[in-house]
């Protein structure tokens, strides 16, 4: 089975080729411009996926030697995420599924991230419980099986991947603010300040709004604004604030292990690329004598071979999808999260 999948939610666009589940090509175009700005500007993003969809899907084609017609399936991400930008990829794929005359299948971003651990050598097992950390979510899930996804938890607010985008915008190291506070943070003490994640009702939410809110009055009463931080703090600051919110990620995940008996753990999204979290799940891992997986770095941000086999998955399951099918910016519209 060959699949085309195009993944264009937010700041990347990517293409993938899935061929009876080997990945083919993955391309994955990630738009510069925002970096200016300090985050993702939505109609700069929708333009920048118009440009570069079409030689990209071509690409894709050519590198994996596969003709238009020798396609069985084709799919795109439907939602969550910017709504001009999903459009793009959307509309795209149902264009192409459409004058092809073959199957198309929308994918929900979170789902492809969620599943993304099979797309390594080692794969989850079900039941597993994973935590799926990006710039846009925050979400603490049980699978059971590919069709049955319980949410556990999520975030009340910003996402961890937002904060770690704020925060780093506020101590002027720039976008995306992930990679930046961890290279600053790198080899760092992480008891400079101590950074408080505030609690939440929710036995397995979380919030990330405060600690944004905490390293903004820490730096105003300490220096007085941003540009007065002492160069010998700033990676200090950097550190203390990735600790406190890696801490609040694993404390709800282990909470979470003591109450469902799964087989696996996984860790997925954008922020999964965190080395201090990765190394605190391996812990737990160890801890609970559970297996661990968390996709290679390729497969933690947005790219399109997660939206490619998440819906041979969704197909094979037996769910079909006419072309009336639209684009929905959040995550309660449209998925299998229960
Ligand atoms: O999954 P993703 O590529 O896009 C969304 O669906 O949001 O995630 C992007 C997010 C950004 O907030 C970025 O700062 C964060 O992932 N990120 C990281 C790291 N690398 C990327 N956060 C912490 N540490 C990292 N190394
Ligand atoms: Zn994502």
């Amino acid at each position: 089975m060959n699949v085309l999948a195009i993944e264009s939610s937010c700041d990347e666009t990517s293409v993938s080729i899935l061929s009876n589940g080997k990945i083919l090509a993955n391309l994955v175009s990630s738009q510069d411009i925002h970096k200016i700005y300090g985050g993702v500007v939505p109609e700069l993003s929708s333009r920048a996926h118009l440009q570069i969809i079409m030689p990209l899907v071509r690409r894709a084609l050519v590198d994996s030697k596969i003709e238009n017609e020798k396609l069985d399936l084709i799919s795109a991400t439907a939602g969550p995420g910017l709504i001009g930008a999903l459009l793009v990829g959307l509309t795209f794929a149902k264009g192409f599924a459409y004058s092809l005359n073959k199957p198309f299948v929308p994918v929900n971003h979170i789902e492809g991230h969620l599943f993304s651990g099979f797309l390594m050598d080692e794969k989850p097992e079900f039941p597993y419980l994973s935590l799926v950390v990006s710039g846009g979510h925050t979400l603490l899930l049980l699978v059971k099986s590919d069709t049955e996804i319980i949410k556990l938890g999520n975030t009340i607010d910003d996402a961890a991947g937002e904060a770690f985008d704020k925060v780093s915008k506020l101590l002027g190291l720039g976008y995306p603010g992930g990679p930046l506070i961890q290279q600053a943070a790198k080899n760092q003490r992480t008891d400079f300040i101590n950074f408080p994640v505030s609690q939440c009702k929710g036995e397995f939410d979380f919030s990330f709004s405060g600690i944004k809110t905490s390293v903004l009055r820490f730096v105003q009463k300490e220096y007085g604004d941003t540009s007065k931080i002492p160069a010998e703090h700033l990676p200090l600051i950097a550190a203390s604030f990735q600790k406190s919110v890696v801490k609040a990620l694993v404390e709800k995940t282990e909470r979470a292990l003591k109450k469902y008996d799964v087989n696996s753990i996984s860790l997925a999204g954008g922020v999964a690329a965190n080395k201090l979290l990765r190394e605190e799940f391996a812990g737990l891992a160890n801890r609970f004598n559970k297996k661990l997986v968390i996709p290679s770095f390729e497969f933690c941000g947005d790219n399109a071979a997660m939206i490619a086999y998440r819906a041979q998955k969704v197909y094979e399951a037996g769910y079909r999808y006419d072309f009336s099918f639209n684009a929905y910016p959040s995550l309660n519209d449209y998925s299998f999260i229960k």
